[in-house]
């Protein structure tokens, strides 16, 4: 006999599990799918952000940089560090152990909030009375009818073509979380966010690192200006990265990998590795789902296709996440996923594309929201600039950390900010007030006017925004 619910989710990434929490919050009766198997084929939920993505890429770049500090930085506090070393393994498994309290953690989620929880595949197999019936295929087959289904099955990464990940020699996310010792030489396809944050943790750790990047402009995503400072900064502690390259042939044996590239310049290159990452953006997760069957509705890249609701083409059928358009963001999956159940208990979420902040978990850290500047100016959007540099930052300077600056930008008439940039320590927290801000459509002279705790980094904020109207009082 099928087991009837309010609302089944198939997939328990950050998208998925949050949304399955709110509406059992709401009072829904609520199942969450998830096919994800831990080393033991047990149950791993949390998506590619806790297994293979978000979670473990932090542990690692955390445990690099505490490498790096008591290698290069200690010894500046009068610290000195003798026979330093590092032991990968550890390092590994303290990520994987990371990866686990966070598995653990959405499991007592589950149970606290009443969700049902099912390990396994999950397919839609039609339409029945009372709603969609899914089959879930696992340690035990289940069949279940949902009135309401939320698709939230995530990504997967891009290959180049004819290279397929072997986890080996080249590496996806999920080989690149998982090397076993640090590589003489690691090459990198992408410089996007896995390629730098990855890259660094390797860097870090003594790895000689290369990143080939097809694109001629550094972070085109980011503000110039970010992006000029970070690619300087970048290469200064050690990251090779070429822009504008071609990739042509890549053959991996198993010592070694050879990428052969046409640079910017038109020459042609070839990089010899002892492991070449591959991180190149990544692809919607549809497969398994049925989803042609029931006439679930994909784009040309193969998202499923949903209104600004999050709505599908088929009724009570809900996709959020990295499976729909907009930035592949655990974030945005989560907002969207709230927003979904609230909806769907007759609720009015709500999701502001416009105030999701980005954040690229280099050193420094870089993080925005809202426009870039090179965006305004393409738009004609009549706006004010004001810049704060953490040189002039006290408690920069205490941390010995002065590097990047605070950027803001406002509307020349109103006021009212319209993006901020940061490079710099701690920018991922920073960047929180910034959103705030936003959020309540604030003007840069409402930070300016706020009181920021002394010394602290967000005074370079508050500065950034005084600063807009040329009043900066420390710079
Ligand atoms: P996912 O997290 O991909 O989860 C989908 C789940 O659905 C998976 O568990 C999958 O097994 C399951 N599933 C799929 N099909 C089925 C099926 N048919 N039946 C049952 N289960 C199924 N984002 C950030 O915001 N900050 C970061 O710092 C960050 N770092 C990242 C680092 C790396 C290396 C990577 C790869 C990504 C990172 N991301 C980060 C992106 C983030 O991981 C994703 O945006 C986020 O995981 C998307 O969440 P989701 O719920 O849509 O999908
Ligand atoms: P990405 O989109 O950030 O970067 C991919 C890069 O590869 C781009 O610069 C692109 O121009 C380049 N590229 C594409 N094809 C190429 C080719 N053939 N040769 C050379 N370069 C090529 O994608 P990435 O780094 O794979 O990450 C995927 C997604 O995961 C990100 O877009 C982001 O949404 C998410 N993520 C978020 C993080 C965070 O929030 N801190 C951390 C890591 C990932």
């Amino acid at each position: 006999m099928a087991k009837q619910f309010d609302v089944v989710v198939i997939g328990a990434g950050p998208g998925g599990y949050i949304a399955a929490i709110r509406a059992a919050q709401l009072g829904l009766s609520v199942a969450c799918i998830d096919a994800w198997k831990n080393a033991k084929g047990g149950p791993a939920p949390g998506g590619t952000c806790t297994n293979v993505g978000c979670i473990p890429s932090k542990a690692l770049l955390q445990s690099s940089e505490h490498f790096e500090q008591a290698g290069h930085h200690f010894a500046e506090h009068g610290i000195e560090v003798k026979g330093l070393s590092v032991d990968v393994a550890r390092l590994i498994a303290r990520k994987d152990t990371v990866v686990k309290q966070n598995n653990d953690g959405i499991l007592f989620l589950f149970k606290k909030n009443k969700v049902t929880f099912f390990h396994g595949t999950a397919a839609f197999t039609g339409q029945v009375d009372g709603g969609w019936a899914i089959k879930v295929a696992g340690a035990a087959e289940e069949e279940l009818v949902a009135k309401h289904v939320i698709v939230a099955t995530g990504s997967n990464p891009r290959a180049l073509p004819g290279l397929p990940f072997d986890e080996k020699q080249v590496l996806s996310n999920d080989g690149a979380l998982a090397i076993g010792a640090v590589p003489k030489r690691l090459g990198v396809i992408g410089a996007g966010v896995i390629g730098l944050e990855m890259g660094s943790v390797w860097r870090r750790l003594g790895a000689d690192v290369t990143i080939l990047e097809a694109l001629p402009a550094f972070l085109g995503a980011a503000d110039e200006q970010v992006a000029k400072e970070a690619h300087k900064v970048l290469t200064k502690q050690g990251l090779k990265i070429q822009l504008g390259v071609k990739i042509g042939e890549v053959k991996a044996t198993a010592k070694a990998v050879t990428v052969n590239y046409t640079d910017a310049a038109g020459a042609a290159q070839s990089l010899a590795v002892d492991k070449l990452i591959v991180s190149i953006g990544r692809v919607p997760n549809t497969q398994g789902l049925n989803a042609e069957a029931v006439g679930l509705k994909l784009d040309e890249r193969g998202f499923v296709t949903v209104d600004a609701e999050c709505r599908t083409g088929l009724p009570n059928v809900w996709a959020i996440g990295d499976v729909v358009r907009g930035p592949m963001l655990a974030h945005k999956a989560e907002e969207e996923g709230v927003a979904v159940a609230e909806r769907i208990a007759g609720q009015h979420g709500h999701v502001n594309f416009n105030t999701i902040p980005w954040v690229i978990y280099t050193s420094p850290e870089i993080a925005w929201v809202g426009q870039t500047e090179q965006a305004l100016k393409a738009e004609g959007r009549a706006y004010k600039a004001g810049s704060f540099p953490f040189l002039a930052n006290g408690r920069a300077r205490a941390l010995g950390d002065t590097t990047g600056f605070v950027k803001v930008l406002a509307d020349a008439k109103t006021d009212e900010i319209l993006g901020v940039h940061i490079i710099g320590p701690q920018a991922s927290e920073m960047i929180a007030e910034a959103v705030v801000a936003m959020e309540f459509r604030a003007a840069s002279e409402d930070i300016g006017r706020i009181c920021h705790a002394h010394p602290s980094l967000s005074e370079a904020v508050k500065e950034a925004a005084l600063a807009v109207d040329k009043r900066a009082l420390n710079f």
